[in-house]
């Protein structure tokens, strides 16, 4: 087994014996969801609300129940992937364009549990990401010329699962990301963003030699 595989194995033993789990998106939590399948496959009674189109068709071609996209949902666990986590434990998240609905299914559950190899871990957000933020398609130029005031905005190529676009914002060291994810938010145009403040209650790490870290949020 590889980190990835490692971490969405262990991810198992944070679930409920039954209940509705969010599903994340990307490819660490893919191996999350094969796992899931086979515990469904099992007979475990276990309702998945995916955070894409990719997570959806996977989980559906799984077997495995899902609700609606509407919500509200009583979400027991959320699994996610991260692409960069912090010593509070706070994230980048959008490598893969779905952060927006995956913040929203993550603010639905009760636990949050994100998966990762140790390459993710960080001394500081934004030393090894950009900020992915998704922009309404309309004017996006235009809310992009308000994005130069914290960096240099790339437009990504093609839309997100909801039509917008997104800019990866090469912000530099984020010394207080919450204040920056506040000014980003009052940015009319913007979405989303794929900063995620406090939204990790559990983060496990994996290493390539099978060694497990289970880190929780410090209060
Ligand atoms: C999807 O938009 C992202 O938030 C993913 O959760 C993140 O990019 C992690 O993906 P990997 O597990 O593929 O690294």
């Amino acid at each position: 087994m590889n980190a990835k595989e490692i971490a969405a194995r262990a991810a198992l033993a944070e679930l409920p014996a039954e209940g509705v789990i969010g599903l994340g998106t990307g490819s660490t939590t893919r191996l999350f969801i094969d796992a899931l399948g086979e515990l469904v496959q099992q007979g475990r009674r276990y309702i998945g609300v995916p955070t894409s189109e990719a997570s959806r068709a996977q989980a559906s071609a799984l077997g495995i129940p899902l609700l609606s996209d509407d919500g509200p949902w009583d979400i027991a666990v959320c699994v996610d992937g991260a692409d960069e986590v912090s010593p509070a434990l706070d994230l980048i998240k959008g490598g893969g364009g779905a952060h927006t609905r995956e913040k929203i299914v993550n603010a639905s559950a009760k636990k949050n549990v994100i998966i990762v190899d140790e390459s993710k871990l960080s001394a500081q957000l934004g030393v090894k990401w950009k900020i992915p933020i998704e922009v309404l398609h309309f004017a996006h130029a235009a809310t992009a010329a308000h994005l130069v005031r914290f960096g240099t905005p790339t437009l990504r190529a093609g839309r997100t699962d909801s039509g917008n676009v997104i800019y990866d914002l090469a912000a530099g060291a984020l010394a207080d990301p919450a204040a920056i994810d506040r000014e980003l938010h009052a940015i009319p145009g913007v979405v989303e963003t794929g900063l995620f403040i406090r939204r990790a209650d559990v983060v496990i790490v994996a290493k390539a030699n099978g060694e497990i870290a289970r880190l929780t949020r410090p209060e």
